[in-house]
C-alpha cells in the first residue's frame, strides 16, 4: 500500500520566528503519526525550519527553485543551494508560478531533472483551470503537463517524484473538487504514467490532491483509492488545524 503524504505549502506567509514557534508546536503532536509530513516553507525560513525540524519526523521542502546550478540569474536559488542546506523536498510547477512567473512545462521539466540531479525529491504540481475543466479537458490537460514535466526521467526517478493534482479553481477558493471528480482526475495520471514507465511503476507513485483541503474535508478525499494524501495551503498555517489533516482517521 501506498503511504499518505501531507505536505503544507505556506507560500508568501510566516516569517523564521513564527516557523520555529510553529514547528516546535506541532512536531510533539504528530511525533507517532504514520503519514509523511512535510513542510514546504519560504527561502528566508528553511534554515531556521531545518535547524527546528532536527529530530522530528518532520521533513523541510522549499517552493521553487532554479534549473541551473549557479550562475548570473539575479533572484534565483539553485537546487545545489538547497541541498547545501539539506532541504528534502522541492515544489516544482505549482499553479501560481505558472500562472505569475512564466513557468512552462519546459521549464517544469528541466526543474524536475535538475532537482534529481542535486538530491531532491520534487512535488510536482498539474492541474487544470476552471474554463478547462468546462470544455471538459481536464484528462488532457492534466496528463500532457504529467507526461512533460517527467520527461526524460528514469523508471526510479519518476517512482520518486510526487505528484499534486490542483485544480486551479480549488485553489484558495474554498471549493473543493469532489472526491469522485478529484479521485478520477489522480487515476487518469496514474495511468498516463503507467502507459509510459508501466504499472508497476504508477502503482508506486505518490499523488496528492490540493486546493481548499482542511480538516473537514481530508478524510473523504484520503479515504479514495487513488488519492495519498494533499498538498495543503492555507490550512497548513494553523497548528491545530494542519495537525487534524495529518491525523485525519481519527
Ligand atoms: P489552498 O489549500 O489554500 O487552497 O492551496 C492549495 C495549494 O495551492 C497548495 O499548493
Amino acid at each position: 500500500m501506498r503511504r499518505k503524504v501531507i505536505a503544507g505549502n505556506w507560500k508568501m506567509n510566516m516569517l523564521p520566528n513564527e516557523t520555529i514557534q510553529f514547528i516546535e508546536d506541532l512536531a510533539p503532536l504528530v511525533k507517532d503519526t504514520e503519514h509523511e509530513v512535510i513542510l514546504c516553507v519560504p527561502y528566508t525560513d528553511l534554515f531556521y525550519a531545518l535547524l527546528t525540524a532536527q529530530n522530528t519526523n518532520i521533513k523541510i521542502g522549499a517552493q521553487n527553485m532554479h534549473f541551473a546550478e549557479s550562475g548570473a540569474y539575479t533572484g534565483e536559488v539553485s537546487g545545489k543551494m538547497l541541498k547545501s542546506i539539506n532541504v528534502e523536498y522541492v515544489i516544482i510547477g505549482h499553479s501560481e508560478r505558472r500562472q505569475y512567473f512564466n513557468e512552462t512545462d519546459e521549464t517544469v521539466n528541466k526543474k524536475v531533472k535538475a532537482a534529481f540531479e542535486n538530491g531532491l525529491k520534487p512535488i510536482v504540481c498539474v492541474g487544470e483551470t476552471l474554463e478547462q475543466r468546462e470544455a471538459g479537458k481536464v484528462e488532457e490537460i492534466i496528463t500532457n503537463q504529467t507526461k512533460l514535466a517527467l520527461e526524460g526521467l528514469t523508471n526510479e526517478q519518476v517512482e520518486n517524484t510526487i505528484i499534486a493534482y490542483e485544480p486551479i479553481w480549488a485553489i484558495g477558493t474554498g471549493k473543493t473538487a469532489t472526491k469522485e471528480d478529484a479521485n478520477d482526475a489522480v487515476k487518469a495520471i496514474r495511468k498516463k504514467i503507467a502507459e509510459i514507465y508501466g504499472q508497476n511503476v504508477a502503482d508506486g507513485v505518490i499523488i496528492q490532491y490540493g486546493g481548499s483541503v482542511k480538516s473537514s474535508n481530508a478524510k473523504e478525499l484520503f479515504s479514495m483509492s487513488d488519492i495519498d494524501g494533499a498538498l495543503v495551503g492555507g490550512a497548513s498555517l494553523k497548528v491545530e488545524e494542519f495537525q487534524k489533516i495529518i491525523e485525519f482517521e481519527k
